[in-house]
């Protein structure tokens, strides 16, 4: 178990689009899978995904048993490890929420997500996944996946208006935080 280095916005690693995992169960995935966990947790993220440790895979974890100090008013979503995802949108419904990211420390910007997606994929023992989910879950969801295809979420946003460091935006919420 180990905290890794996050990678941040401008190394390419983070443009890739990640590769299959094709061995589940195995002592190297579960070990990365802790990792991640343990820079997740350490960096009071609401999700990981594998590429932000420089590791090439489409692996995303999210979720906590505990509210965020992040996102303290956040709903709790259940704690996932997300292996080979697929995200279809249910509806045409999309909504703007503030969003940040380990790999853009210090900003937030609002970007459009869908409001109800279903998502699947497998575990790490490659029992299957299948969940239909909407508002914060979802977004936390496609915003994870985003990095699986090389997606940062300021490429996601249509208003750069909105877009700005953390102290600035919300001076209340920034004094609890670590980005
Ligand atoms: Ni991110």
């Amino acid at each position: 178990m180990a905290v890794r280095e996050l990678l941040k916005m401008g190394d390419p690693r983070l443009l890739r689009v990640a590769q299959p995992v094709r061995e589940f169960d195995t002592d190297a995935l579960h070990l990365l899978i802790s990792d991640l966990l343990d820079t997740m947790r350490a960096a009071h993220g609401a999700g990981l995904a594998a590429p932000q440790v420089g590791v090439d895979l489409q692996l995303v974890v999210f979720g906590s048993d505990q509210i965020n100090p992040r996102y303290p008013q956040r709903p709790l979503i259940p704690a996932t490890v997300l292996i080979n995802p697929v995200i279809t949108p249910l509806g045409e419904a999309q909504e703007n929420d503030w969003e940040g990211c380990l790999s853009v420390p210090g900003l937030r910007g609002l970007v459009p997500r869908w409001n109800v997606v279903r998502y699947t994929g497998f575990d790490q023992y490659g029992d299957a996944i299948d969940r239909s989910v909407q508002g914060f879950h979802a977004r936390v969801v496609q915003h994870e996946c985003d990095h699986l295809i090389g997606r940062l979420y300021p490429t996601r946003m249509r208003d750069f208006t909105q877009f700005g460091y953390t102290e600035v935006l919300f001076p209340d919420v920034a004094a609890t935080e670590s980005d």
